[in-house]
């Protein structure tokens, strides 16, 4: 976000409340407020019922007693993948579209909850016919395809817990991810389109595994791209062999609430990411709940289309599992919003009559540069609700959106959340909340946050703080993966002490006189680069691992399009100063970050520079970087071991 925004984000104070229509006509339940405060945890275990189907059902709601590791409705069971498919194909619902998907080229293809159902057993039982149960890892490397969905569903539906991989991950990233999980399968694609040609993804995963030392037994693969690819026989398979051969039956087992259903790998602030592990009741319940009340779902009616990758956390919660477990009808896309031409998400909000909208601020960003004749060329009439995810939105990006594309009267949700947090915890209620462009607003029913000063006490309003959340939620993470250590010391050593337990997000806040909360960025080393999460000391550690490199140190700088943009400050060590000029360098070390992370890390500027500003312990002082990057005066450089560094890294950038 241009730091300039800050400070409008700070005075805001247009609101909008709901249109008396849209109220009328909406779910919003303000008793939701009332009921979640008077016990938490009861409100949770009604939402849990009402929402889901189970198997068995649970008689304890939350057990807090090996915190940090919450247990959400432990004694029930259910199965995921039922409650997203065949219990609405039993409620006479199997007729509805779950799916119209759309791909990058012009293909397209939907799905009633029936044929989903029916395809979802197919995959099912082709999966298990490899070898994989309850609790084996399958890693899923796909384009946005109905078998994405299908393949999630599946490994759910068996109990064994997926791990998707982005598909613009390099193959030294998905290698990564998939020895850290241990993965038996890898479910891939010959390749997908994006942005007007066909991008190999098998390719990456015989990279990936080609040392030969991999825990993966079999690669399925799904012909999309129909470009070339590479096969080693006995490991490799297509879908269309295994999964269109399949039997369309297949009974779906309970399993316990507590059983893992994924793991999706995140930065932190250390090189290496994270894998977030994720268990089925619990987070089941909040994604269905918030995506019913945060966006007004009306199941029968409404047409709805999240724009994320199944990629990342935002296609889990909201393309796959709360609009499937809710009935939902949805839009999925395979490719780049301006392919081929710039109106092309208008023309597909036109083309199936999209109702409800949720996208990244990133994304309006760049269409408010367009320009506002483009969407103008479409009939945006059906749309009635709007969201916003991934970074503070401001406000005139927000005012836009609602102008431009909600015909200047939907409603907009900033939803704020994350990866670990599994579910939207910030958020407006369209029906009932009065907007306020820029702040994600209050909690969300059953959630409790908190603004704290450095020292762990609450700060009083206008004060800014640390974003913390004081009370488990049923979405929330279970653990890292292989990794319980760093989940204490990541999550819960910072405000925690006494036994109460508070996550710390890494976003800082501030709470405004009318007691809403507007979200102001990352405190720690992640940056957030259109909405993605990308790590500074991850991108040094690909920088230093150039052999032209002798030190690195990256910054997010403020960028108006998305964001925050990679920044990185590179020293070429002695005996290679001459091997490249300088401009060759910085495209050899560009490409070098986007073969071993991915594109999206790819650094928008590499400044080759002599020194580094350190302090006297040997620190980097990313602040004073940052002051540079961004074009702004350097702050205070008297803790600097030699402060003519400084001097000389701006002059030289002069
Ligand atoms: C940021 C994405 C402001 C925040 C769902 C968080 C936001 C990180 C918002 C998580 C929002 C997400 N307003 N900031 N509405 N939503 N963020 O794990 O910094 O990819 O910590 O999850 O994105 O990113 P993640």
């Amino acid at each position: 976000m241009p730091s300039n925004s800050i400070d409008s984000l700070l005075h805001e104070d247009r609101q909008f409340p709901p249109s008396p229509e849209f109220a009328a006509n909406s779910i919003a339940d303000p008793s939701l407020y009332e009921r979640a405060a008077a016990s938490r945890v009861e409100f949770w275990a009604d939402q849990a019922r009402e929402l889901l189907d189970w198997e068995t059902p649970f008689t304890t709601a939350l057990d807090w007693s090996g915190a940090p590791v919450a247990k959400w409705f432990a004694d029930g069971r259910l199965n995921v993948a039922y409650n997203c498919l065949d219990r609405h194909v039993l409620a006479g619902h199997g007729e509805r579209i779950a799916l119209h998907w759309e791909g990058e080229n012009g293909d397209t293809a939907s799905y009633s909850y029936a044929e989903l159902t029916r395809a979802v057993k197919q995959a099912a039982n082709a999966i298990a016919a490899l070898g994989v149960g309850q609790g084996d890892r399958v890693a899923i490397y796909l384009p946005v395809i109905p078998e994405a969905v299908i393949a999630m569903l599946a490994v759910a539906r068996l109990g064994a817990v997926h791990s998707v991989v982005f598909g613009g991950f390099s193959s030294e990233s998905l290698r990564s991810r998939i020895d850290d999980a241990g993965a038996k399968l890898v479910i891939t694609a010959d390749g997908g389109w994006r942005k007007g040609k066909v991008f190999p993804l098998k390719d990456a995963v015989d990279g990936a595994l080609a040392n030969g030392t991999s825990t993966v037994e079999h690669v399925l693969v799904v012909r999309r791209g129909h470009n070339e690819v590479q096969w080693t026989v006995g490991r490799d398979l297509w879908w269309h062999d295994e999964v269109a051969t399949a039997s369309t039956e297949h009974e779906a087992e309970g399993f316990e609430a507590e059983n893992p259903l994924f793991i999706l790998y995140t930065s932190g602030t250390t090189g290496k990411p994270k894998g977030i592990l994720h268990t089925s009741g619990g987070y089941l319940t909040q994604v269905a709940f918030t995506h019913r009340n945060v966006f007004d779902l009306h199941p029968e009616t409404d047409v709805y289309w999240c724009t994320a990758d199944v990629g990342w956390i935002t296609g889990h919660s909201y393309v796959v599992y709360g609009p499937l477990a809710n009935g939902a009808t949805q839009v999925l896309y395979e490719g780049t919003p301006d392919t081929p031409h710039p109106g092309r998400w208008w023309e597909i909000i036109q083309k199936y009559g999209v109702t409800i909208f949720y996208t990244a601020p990133t994304a309006i960003r760049s269409f408010m540069k367009a320009g506002r004749q483009i969407p103008a060329q479409f009939d945006l009439s059906s749309l009635r609700v709007l969201g916003s995810v991934g970074e503070p939105i401001n406000p005139e990006a927000w005012i836009w959106y609602r102008d431009v594309i909600g015909a200047g009267t939907a409603p907009i949700v900033d939803t704020w959340w994350q990866t670990e947090t599994g579910g939207i915890m910030i958020s407006a209620l369209p029906g009932i909340t009065n907007l306020k462009p820029g702040s994600a607003q209050v909690p969300i029913p059953g959630i409790k946050i908190d603004i704290l000063g450095e020292d762990g006490t609450r700060v009083d309003p206008p004060a800014g703080g640390l974003l913390v959340v004081s009370e488990p939620w049923p979405s929330m993470l279970r653990g890292i993966w292989g990794d319980p250590e760093r989940f204490v010391e990541t999550y819960w050593s910072r405000f925690s002490k006494d036994g109460v337990w508070k996550y710390f997000a890494g976003d800082g806040a501030h709470v405004d006189s009318d007691g809403d909360i507007v979200l102001l960025g990352r405190v720690d080393d992640v940056m957030n680069v259109s909405g993605h999460r990308l790590s500074t000391a991850e991108i040094e550690s690909a920088l230093v691992s150039n052999p032209m490199v002798a030190e690195a140190a990256v910054v997010g700088a403020a960028d108006e399009a998305t964001g925050q943009a990679v920044v990185a400050f590179v020293i070429i060590k002695t005996n290679q100063k001459d091997a490249h000029t300088t401009d060759e360098a910085v495209a050899l070390l560009k490409a070098h970050v986007a073969q071993q992370i991915g594109a999206i890390a790819r650094p928008r500027q590499i400044f080759i520079v002599s020194e580094l500003p350190k302090t006297r312990s040997g620190k980097i002082m990313r602040r004073l970087l940052q002051d540079v990057a961004e074009g702004r005066e350097i702050g205070d450089t008297t803790t600097l071991a030699d402060s003519s560094v400084m001097t000389v890294i701006s002059d030289k950038l002069k």
